[in-house]
């Protein structure tokens, strides 16, 4: 058995939490292995609208287990409300969840230093979730960090070597005031990895070769995407980690041998929220459009979302970084009533046109467009491909054709059921 990947390639929010939930019957474990409670993923079925920020989307699932990696960065105090969110809706996840003893803690002390980063940016700011995500990282990969396994010893006193540390460097380097927050983001945390501690810790990597090796099935769940990978992204607006396939390899202990499908996920246009580049932004009427009709707002900070066209130079770059083996594209239905679409499939730079993804991407970078007529059709109630319109027919081959790659589902709307598998 492999373990299959499904990670998004353009800038984050492309609708992996409702394919991972569609996809999960399919699997025995359902695996987070990277980001933390930036990541916003949204499951609609039954009545029910949930937003998961780092407990994967195999969760509403019967007879499931969900594992979040090592390579995830967690903080107590989203998890705390996440439970309780889940419990509210009926679902009591406590045998369905293990936790590798591995992942990092994202201290009310690394929120805050997200806060003051930010801040001191001014103008260049990264446009962060500010969950503490880069100050996080950073203490893990400068040896740092504090990991879910020190809760089970001497737990205080490692926190607080941390806190004072963080907190000299508020004082000193950023003279940001965090009198009034820091108590109460304290009480949450704390509160919260009680909750915490309620759950299984384990070795991860260990449980997962070993399901493996005796046949069980697995996928792992990308959080961000491909655009904002800390190596390949449109660095330094980026984030934290490596959102790519061979970040499933150190999130989850697994080897590269091991994986099977890469399901490579986009919507059928962009969005990116937060600062950095985006060639095909559009800031006029369409853009407006795109974001009214696909509710383009995020799901962990509630802001606007940046829309523009299909970028195909940027899909065609995170295709090659992860492997991807299959495509699915998503919200075709936010298109529906346009007259004609737009994709990228080259960017002019200095005069010149090419398919290759710049090292930055600049002012320079001009996206050159082809047009295809809209299907001016209502999609959201279809239930197979036999009823696609003629011209969403030739979108979609148009961009197989232009990526070498299958796209075997097509979503035409947030709900479960609204899923196309071809
Ligand atoms: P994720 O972070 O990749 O899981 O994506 P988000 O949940 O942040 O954002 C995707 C948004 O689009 C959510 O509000 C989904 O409910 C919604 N969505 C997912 N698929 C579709 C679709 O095919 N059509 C429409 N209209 N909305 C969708
Ligand atoms: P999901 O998993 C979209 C963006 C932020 C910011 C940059 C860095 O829901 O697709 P960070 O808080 O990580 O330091 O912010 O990355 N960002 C996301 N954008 N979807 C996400 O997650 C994101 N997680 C982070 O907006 O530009
Ligand atoms: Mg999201």
């Amino acid at each position: 058995m492999k373990v299959d990947v499904l990670l998004g390639l353009q800038w984050g929010d492309e609708g992996k939490g409702k394919v991972v939930d569609v996809l999960t019957p399919g699997y025995d474990i359902i695996t987070r292995f990277q980001g933390g409670p930036n990541a916003g993923h949204t499951l609609e079925f039954n009545n029910i609208k949930q937003v998961l920020h780092t407990i994967p989307s195999g969760i509403f699932r019967k007879n499931k287990m969900n594992v979040i990696g090592n390579g995830v960065v967690l903080d107590p105090s989203v998890f705390k409300k996440e439970i309780e969110s889940l419990k509210k809706i009926g679902f009591d996840i406590k045998h369905n969840l293990l936790i590798s003893k591995k992942a990092h803690l994202i201290l009310p002390t690394h929120r805050l230093l997200d806060a003051a980063s930010e801040k001191a940016k001014g103008d260049t700011k990264i446009g962060s979730t500010l969950k503490g995500i880069g100050p996080t990282y950073r203490d893990k990969i400068g040896r740092e960090g504090l990991r879910v396994g020190d809760m089970l010893e001497n737990f205080e006193e490692k926190y607080n070597q941390r806190k004072s540390q963080h907190l000299l460097t508020l004082e000193k380097y950023y003279n940001f005031d965090y009198s009034n927050l820091l108590e109460n983001f304290e009480k949450e945390w704390f509160e919260g990895v009680e909750v915490m501690k309620q759950f299984r810790f384990i070795d991860s990597e260990n449980y997962i070769n070993k399901e493996l090796k005796s046949g069980k099935s697995i996928i792992a769940e990308g959080a961000q995407g491909t655009m904002l990978d800390i190596d390949f992204g449109s660095y330094p607006y980026v984030t934290s980690s490596n959102t790519i396939c061979a970040g499933a390899c150190t999130g989850l202990g697994i080897a590269p041998r091991n994986i099977g499908e890469v399901f490579g996920i986009f919507k059928a246009y962009c969005t990116r929220v937060g600062s950095g580049p985006f060639p095909t932004e559009l800031n006029d009427v369409t853009g407006q459009n795109l974001r009214d009709k696909g509710n383009e707002y995020g799901s962990t900070t509630g802001r606007p979302r940046r829309c523009g066209w299909l970028d195909l130079v940027a899909l065609n770059y995170s295709i090659m970084i992860n492997g991807v083996s299959s495509l699915i594209m998503m919200k075709v239905d936010v298109l529906d009533e346009f007259e004609t679409i737009k994709i990228c499939t080259g960017y002019k730079i200095n005069g010149k046109i090419t398919n290759e993804f710049p090292y930055e991407l600049n002012e320079k970078v001009e996206p050159v467009y082809e047009e295809l007529p809209g299907w001016k059709k209502d999609l959201t109630k279809i239930t197979s491909e036999d009823e696609f319109p003629e011209e969403l027919k030739s979108y979609i081959k148009f961009i197989e054709e232009k990526t070498g790659v299958p796209i075997k589902i097509v979503s035409v709307g947030p709900n479960r059921q609204q899923t196309i598998i071809r």
